[in-house]
């Protein structure tokens, strides 16, 4: 017999579903896994372990197929979301994975609180995508990365 789906099912599996969950201490290995093959200068597990325990913070987890596909780690600052980290496993990378990040923590986050980041100005992906998402450039902070030198685009969200 043939199984009956719904719409958001078909669509679901066509597209390959991405499910957000809050980031678990327990997912600190993968990150740590996905991390370095994202970034030249890595977090270490302590600053994760650091921004998981700010109770005022979001962080979440994206998963695809049971596996740790992506992450977003959001601090807040007085009256500001402060977009510390995201990254997506280069496996999963270009399927909306960060986009549905970015929705949940928009909703979550949701409080009138303007969210501001830093971003290399080499990284046209990342720029790309927070402009889709509304972002607007405000101002540069010269040779922000200390590994080579780069300066970094701030980014305001209101
Ligand atoms: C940047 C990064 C997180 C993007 O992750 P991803 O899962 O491949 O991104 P997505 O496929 O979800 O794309 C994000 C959204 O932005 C849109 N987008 C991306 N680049 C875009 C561009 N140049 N112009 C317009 N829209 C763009 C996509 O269409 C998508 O929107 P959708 O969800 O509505 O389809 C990923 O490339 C990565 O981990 N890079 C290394 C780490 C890094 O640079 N992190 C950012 C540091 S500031």
């Amino acid at each position: 017999m043939s199984e009956i789906l719904s719409r958001d099912q078909i669509e679901g599996r066509a597209a390959g579903e991405t499910q957000v969950r809050r980031l678990a201490y327990s997912d600190l290995p993968n990150v740590i896994s996905i991390e370095r093959r994202s970034f030249p200068t890595p977090w270490s597990l302590a600053m994760f372990v650091l921004e998981l325990s700010k109770p005022s913070g979001i962080c979440l987890a994206a998963m695809r197929d049971d596996e740790l596909a992506g992450y977003v780690v959001c601090s807040r600052y007085d009256q500001v979301w402060h977009l510390m980290n995201v990254a997506v496993s280069p496996d999963h990378r270009a399927r909306g994975v960060a986009g549905a990040l970015l929705r949940r923590l928009f909703e979550e986050g949701r409080n009138q609180l303007p969210f501001t980041l830093e971003v290399r100005v080499s990284n046209h992906r990342a720029i790309g995508m927070y402009e889709y998402f509304g972002f607007r450039s405000a101002g540069v902070r010269p040779r922000y990365y200390h590994d080579n030198g780069e300066d970094a685009l701030i980014m305001w969200l209101d």
